[in-house]
């Protein structure tokens, strides 16, 4: 059945959520205090980087409406799902400097309804908050107790940029922590009609929610520093290649494949910050996150590793000629925080190399972060490419990927190629360019 929602926080995954509700037939209302997003929304455009996202939104017209109206939101919807920031904190666990004023704003308008409401926190916490810190607020605010006059879920989202949507619709699991049954049973049921693949809905505490929505993404560093172990040392053993260990680690159904590729650092705006709050809570209640630990010192390693190959190579970086392909932290997004490509950049400028960088979608993102005239921004592959002595792949995008050798000899004075994601056939990568593949040793079998 359709029903009036909200989702506060219209950012990169709220504004996804609220366009998948609505296109999906409810009627969406979203708040944000962003008069540029709101305005956008209401013209049926999308104020950020995200496929699908804009036909989605333009589809939805008149069922998704955008406003900074709370009162509105609460009095009108039965479920109000909670989607703002949670930045870091000095001591690397999650704010709620964003989450608490709206936890207010919404209890205030929950005194003046009579009917019961469900509030559903979505953002990334650490455990205990929606006990310790949403909670209160709403009662307090409200005058009304939580299970009994309102419910209250944590109901973390398992979603990653650049696939936000298929992923809403498609999610491998839906987590609902919930503070009483009919809280539960009304977001299963907006669940239940909303995905596309029929998920297992796993009901449970807003506490073991909590832990497990932080663990996921912590155990998935932990896999992929444990892949860029491996690459590295395929790199150090004759005739190791990580592609074909990680091929054989992957058909155990107990492992998977995904995860394991063995390439550069993990970035982006969740891996790297979630290990550091698992760490930090672990501090706080007395346990020894040692894995994450260890993901988190092996992942800074990775750009290290990337500059001595190079350096191996070509020897010392001042006044090398190098294009740079790729600068986000994966492909289709426009997101480069903590990409490898900002730290390996950084390091060549500090080399005194003269760099030629090229992105589909996220040069804006770079220069805002690495302004000055150290680095040439360029407008295609063959104009970064063009005059060069080396070319580093960092990212996978699918633009690279379609490069022949003849791409690079056309355009490079002497095409070396260092291809982080092994992107390319080596068979193909043999005449006429100097290719080395990230997590092999020497040249691949044809
Ligand atoms: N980015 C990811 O890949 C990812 C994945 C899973 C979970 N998360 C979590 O989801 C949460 C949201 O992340 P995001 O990347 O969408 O954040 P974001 O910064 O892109 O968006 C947050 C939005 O909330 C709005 N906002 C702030 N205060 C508000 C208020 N008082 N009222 C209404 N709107 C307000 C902001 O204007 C902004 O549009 C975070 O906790 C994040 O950790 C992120």
């Amino acid at each position: 059945m359709q029903k009036t929602l909200s989702v506060i926080g219209l950012g990169k995954l709220g504004l996804g959520m609220a366009a998948c509700l609505a296109d999906k037939g409810h009627y969406v209302i979203g708040v944000d205090i962003d008069k540029k997003v709101i305005d956008a929304v209401n013209a049926g455009e999308s104020p950020l980087y995200e496929p699908v996202l804009s036909d989605l939104i333009e589809r939805s017209r008149g069922r998704l409406i955008a406003t900074d109206d709370y009162e509105k939101a609460v009095k009108q919807s039965s479920v109000i799902f909670i989607f703002v920031g949670t930045p870091s904190e000095q001591d690397g666990g999650f704010s709620t400097r964003y989450i608490a004023p709206v936890a207010a704003e919404i209890g205030k308008h929950l005194k003046q309804t009579a009917d019961f409401k469900v509030i559903a926190l979505r953002s990334t916490i650490l455990p205990g908050t929606t006990e310790r810190v949403v909670k209160p607020i709403l009662e307090e605010t409200s005058g009304k107790l939580c299970g009994r006059d309102f419910g209250l879920c944590y109901n973390p989202e398992i979603l990653a940029l650049g696939s936000v949507i298929r992923d809403f619709l498609n999610p491998d699991v839906v987590t609902i922590g919930e503070s009483d049954k009919v809280s539960g049973d009304m977001l299963a049921d907006i669940y239940t009609a909303t995905c596309e693949n029929n998920p297992p809905i796993v009901r449970t505490s807003l506490t073991n929610a909590e832990i497990a929505k932080i663990s996921l993404n912590v155990f998935l560093t932990v896999k992929m520093s444990f892949a860029n172990t491996i690459a590295e040392i395929c790199e150090k053993v004759p005739g190791g290649d990580v592609d074909k260990v990680s091929e054989i680690l992957g058909c155990d159904r107990r492992i998977g494949r995904k995860f394991l590729t063995g390439a550069t650092r993990y970035g982006g705006p969740c891996f790297p910050r979630d290990t550091k709050a698992f760490i930090a809570f672990t501090r706080q209640i007395g346990c020894q996150a040692l894995l994450a630990n260890a993901a988190d010192q092996v992942n800074d390693l990775q750009n290290g590793r990337i500059i001595e190959t190079i350096i191996q190579k070509v020897g010392p970086l001042k006044g090398k000629q190098v294009a740079l392909l790729g600068l986000t932290y994966k492909p289709d997004t426009d997101i480069v925080l903590e990409s490898a490509a900002l730290g390996v950049t950084q390091i060549f400028v500090q080399e005194g190399a003269l760099l030629k960088v090229f992105d589909p979608a996220g040069i804006e993102n770079t220069r805002q972060v690495l302004p000055g005239n150290s680095i040439e921004y360029t407008e295609s592959i063959e104009q970064c490419l063009r005059d060069t002595e080396l070319c580093i792949v960092l990212t996978p995008w699918k633009e690279f990927k379609q490069l022949t050798p003849q791409d690079f000899i056309r355009e490079m004075k002497t095409p070396v190629i260092l291809d982080c994601w092994r992107l390319y056939n080596n068979k193909d990568f043999r005449d006429g360019v100097d290719y080395i593949a990230l997590g092999v040793e020497g040249s691949r079998p044809c």
